[in-house]
């Protein structure tokens, strides 16, 4: 009898990922960058927990991905990893700790895996990384491969619009994913391309697909938290479907909580020692 991946409790491992595309099972994956997120989204049932560099955004106000660093990186691996039970947990290896040399590439990847005891990495690009990608797996560290738009490169592309749009590019896409899966990545994001593209890349490859801006026809989808939570403001995206409004929520939440301090209703008779 065959289980439903989202109902068994077992830790999710690259080899379940794999069963499920050969499936036809969705992947659903999220982002987390703390304990507390990561155990409620662990508890709902995600599959992969990314700890994106996307924290550089949400968390920590930049305007792109490129200022965190290696040693925030680890941090956030490590409270994450610290509540999860059963997603696998995927960390972003940040801008510049993979780019400089193969070797470099591997002692940082070495270092992420150590002190955060996640499952993978995810590394942006394709044949321009594919070295340093080969020597991360050679050290035995699963790899996520990520391409389309890629949020580290945001100086070379100087928009974040729909990338893979004409032919030539298109084309280097769908080598470039072909190229990680052979040197052993074990999934792929595709981020903001055309739908038609992303699934012609999910056919091509074997190992599973995994979409943000990219279509239904992909091995499965991920967000990040914070937008799909609605917590984010004017960030309007059309691949992202809000599934909360905390904004307002903890908006409403505080502001209650500042009148009631303000009117010394709180703390009342019971709310005290
Ligand atoms: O950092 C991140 O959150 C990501 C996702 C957008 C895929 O890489």
């Amino acid at each position: 009898m065959s289980v439903n991946q989202a109902e068994d409790p077992r830790k999710v491992t690259t080899h379940r990922l794999q069963q499920m595309k050969e499936r036809g099972e969705k992947i659903s994956m999220i982002t987390s960058y703390d304990y507390t997120m990561a155990s409620i989204v662990d508890e709902a049932g995600v599959d992969v927990i990314l700890v994106g560099d996307s924290a550089s955004n949400v968390v920590a106000g930049n305007m792109t991905t490129l200022p965190i660093s290696l040693e925030q990186m680890i941090y956030h691996g490590k409270s994450v990893v610290k509540a999860v039970n059963r997603a696998l947990v995927v960390v972003d290896m940040p801008f510049g700790s993979y780019q400089i040399s193969p070797t470099e590439a591997v002692r940082n990847a070495i270092q992420m895996m150590k002190v955060t005891h996640a499952d993978a990495l995810k590394l942006e690009g394709g044949i321009e990384i594919i070295d340093a990608v080969k020597q991360i797996l050679a050290a035995g560290i699963p790899i996520m491969g990520h391409l389309g738009l890629m949020p580290q490169s945001i100086n070379k592309y100087g928009t974040y619009n729909v990338r893979a749009k004409e032919d030539s590019e298109a084309e280097k896409l769908l080598s470039d994913a072909l190229e990680l899966e052979k040197a052993g990545c074990f999934a792929l994001v595709l981020e903001k391309i055309p739908a038609a593209l992303a699934r012609k890349v999910a056919e091509a490859v074997r190992i599973p697909v995994i979409g943000i801006g990219a279509g239904g026809n992909v091995d499965g989808q991920v967000l990040v938290l914070h937008d799909m939570l609605g917590m984010t403001k004017g960030f309007s995206p059309r691949f992202l479907r809000r599934y909360a409004d905390l904004n307002s929520i903890i908006n409403d939440a505080v502001s209650r909580y500042v009148q009631d301090v303000k009117s010394s209703d709180f703390p009342n008779e019971t709310e005290q020692y």
